[in-house]
């Protein structure tokens, strides 16, 4: 039995640990998240949703690659309606459930966020940084300090909610973007999404290897550029940040945090290491804290900046 703290306050709320299931994992139902609380994770996000339904890009949509994984899934989700009944009840899951919503116009996200607010979601997500799917996120200039500005505060209108606005790794001047969504009313920034698009190509058959050809790049890859941004927003915004890319182990957990985290997102984890990994992360980190001498996690925080 371990004594440290791994509790974490990110905005109004409280979470046992700061591991949280990244959107797009196995988020894409009630009954998936609450095995997902179960093995531990501190939050859960579901995959994300748009007005209408989508069907999304043709399979091959991931494969795996020596480094992480390419995907391009194409925001396939069921629609606002759908998602709004999928969601009710959400007190049976334990931990909070962060809701992702996706739109082409920035009338959309606050429709989407209208429509899921009967569910009992504990903060808003908004990506504003899929790098592959045509109408939303990069391929629709959602990346721009302008864009992000203007949908935030769509949805700030409309909600009181936290919003997260997640950022993309692919841009040099992510913090102006993170700035633009902090002025317009955002309460934290989750960094990031997948980083490219890239491609992987079978050489025997002479094609890319997923059907779409390109994709977002996650996992190990992904690692040292998500550290990089998250210690370069620490600096540049007030809110609180929540370290994605890459993290699978309690020593990633903790860089990233050290880096400037407050809470971490995990998604390519689940395919290293299966469910298990949020609590296996938790454990971990408890560990590595009782060798360095932490009582409680929230001390770690920006602790390369000290
Ligand atoms: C298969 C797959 C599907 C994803 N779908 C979404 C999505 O619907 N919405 C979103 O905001 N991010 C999505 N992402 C990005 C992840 O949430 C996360 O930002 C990214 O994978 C980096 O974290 P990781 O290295 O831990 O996977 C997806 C990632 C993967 C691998």
């Amino acid at each position: 039995m371990t004594s440290v703290d791994l509790s974490i306050q990110l905005c109004n709320l409280t979470l046992r640990n700061p591991t949280i299931l990244a959107s797009g994992i196995l988020g894409t139902t009630k009954a998936l998240l609450k095995r997902v609380a179960g093995n531990g994770a501190g939050a859960v996000t579901i995959k994300s949703v748009s007005r209408e339904p989508r069907e999304g890009h043709k399979n091959p949509t991931v494969i795996t690659f020596e480094g992480g994984m390419l995907n391009a899934v194409g925001y396939s989700n069921p629609g606002v309606d759908a998602a709004a009944r999928e969601f009710s009840c959400l007190q049976e899951v334990n931990a909070p459930v962060i809701a992702s919503v996706i739109g082409t116009q920035k009338e959309d996200f606050a429709r989407v966020v209208e429509g899921l607010s009967g569910a009992k979601f504990s903060a808003i997500e908004i990506p504003l940084s899929c790098p592959h799917t045509p109408g939303f996120g990069l391929l629709a200039g959602q990346g721009t300090p302008e864009a992000t500005f203007a949908i935030t505060s769509e949805v700030r209108k409309i909600t009181q909610l936290p919003i997260f606005v997640k950022l993309s790794p692919n841009i040099p001047e992510i913090c102006t973007i993170a700035k633009a969504a902090e002025d317009a009313g955002a309460n934290a920034i989750t960094a990031v999404n997948s980083m490219g698009p890239g491609m992987v190509i079978n050489i025997e058959a002479k094609k890319p290897v997923l059907d779409f050809k390109v994709g977002g790049v996650t996992g190990d890859a992904l690692r040292p550029i998500a550290v990089r941004c998250v210690f370069d927003l620490y600096k540049a915004v007030k809110i609180p940040i929540i370290g994605v890319g890459g993290i699978s182990t309690g020593r990633h957990a903790i860089e990233m945090m050290m880096a400037g985290a407050s809470a971490v997102g995990i998604g390519t984890g689940v395919y290293y290491r299966g469910i298990e990994v949020f609590k296996k992360v938790c454990e971990e980190m408890a560990q590595w804290m009782e060798e360095n001498g932490f009582d409680k996690v929230n001390k770690i925080i920006g602790a390369v900046h000290d």
